[in-house]
């Protein structure tokens, strides 16, 4: 089926009752395919992303990581002409589904990119209750509470605790891409989507928020992006390699523990790729 985007409708299928939010959740992309226009970027890609674990996405520029993933949190359908295929289950709720709504996927499923994009202006507290704001959700306890917890969870509170009030674009590149972890944890998503979050930053930040990761990867499910093979072999349980080109749409050569297709891939394309030979 190829689905070019179409509203939906207001109703959500992802029962906030049934999941808990701060808990990880399975995400599980099955045959997805993605088209800019008539140009396919993404083909045939299934991969089961456990609950609670790192998964991370390698593979040369161009192949579509980015795309997949904008696919699994409905960012996508944002771009003109975009169409997709396949399914993406979050706990088994196909996030595609009649009824859901994006923006209630979105929140599910937080993104962290490239380049550190707090609201410059505005103060880190107000950065990290943004994303409430923007939901339109209700926070049950107190703000201070949760502006804690997000920036401690985010390995950020004791640099930032007594100057709250500061402004956010006034941190240092690793600091602000701490405060837009933080930002991302104050919905409580089950997913948290990371987009080369290390790249525009020095190895000490770099290194910061790979322990960022793995601190809050017991309440978040995390995927992340990187061109860095120490990274993934350091921050990550799963590994997918992904292999397309502008002539080939991207696909899946291989995926497993991290441990392993590290150590001993299945593929001597994902041999050539993680030692360097290609990309
Ligand atoms: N908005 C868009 N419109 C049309 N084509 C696009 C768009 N975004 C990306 N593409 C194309 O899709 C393909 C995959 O791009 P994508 O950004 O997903 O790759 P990537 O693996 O993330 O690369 P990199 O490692 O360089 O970030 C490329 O050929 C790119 O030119
Ligand atoms: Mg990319």
């Amino acid at each position: 089926m190829n689905m070019t985007t179409t509203p939906a409708p207001p109703v959500s299928m992802i029962d906030p009752a049934v999941l808990p939010t701060g808990n990880g959740a399975t995400l599980e992309a099955r045959t997805v395919a993605a088209w800019f226009a008539e140009h396919q970027i993404l083909d045939d890609i299934s991969l089961a992303m456990p609950a609670n674990s790192v998964t991370a996405i390698i593979g040369p520029s161009g192949c579509g990581k980015s795309t997949f993933l904008r696919v699994l949190n409905r960012m996508h359908e944002l771009v003109p002409k975009s169409s997709l295929a396949g399914e993406v289950l979050l706990d088994g709720a196909d996030v595609y589904g009649i009824g859901v709504r994006p923006a209630e996927t979105r929140r599910h499923i937080g993104m962290v990119f490239q380049k550190p994009n707090p609201f410059p202006t505005m103060t880190i507290r107000e950065n990290v209750l943004s994303g409430l704001k923007l939901a339109g959700i209700k926070n049950e306890g107190s703000n201070d509470d949760l502006v804690e917890r997000c920036l401690d969870q985010a390995g950020l509170w004791r640099e930032v605790k007594d100057r709250l009030g500061s402004a956010g674009g006034a941190l240092s590149g690793g600091q602000q891409q701490r405060l837009c972890i933080a930002r991302a944890l104050a919905v409580s998503p089950r997913v948290l989507l990371m987009d080369e979050p290390c790249s525009a930053l020095d190895p000490t930040s770099t290194l910061r928020i790979e322990e960022t990761i793995r601190d809050i990867v017991g309440s978040v499910t995390i995927v992340i992006v990187t061109h860095n093979m120490q990274q993934a072999a350091r921050v990550s349980d799963y590994t997918a390699f992904f292999l397309g080109d502008e002539g080939r749409p991207g696909t899946v050569v291989e995926f497993g523990p991290t441990s392993e297709l590290f150590t001993a891939p299945n593929d001597p394309r994902t041999e050539d790729y993680i030692n360097g030979r290609f990309g």
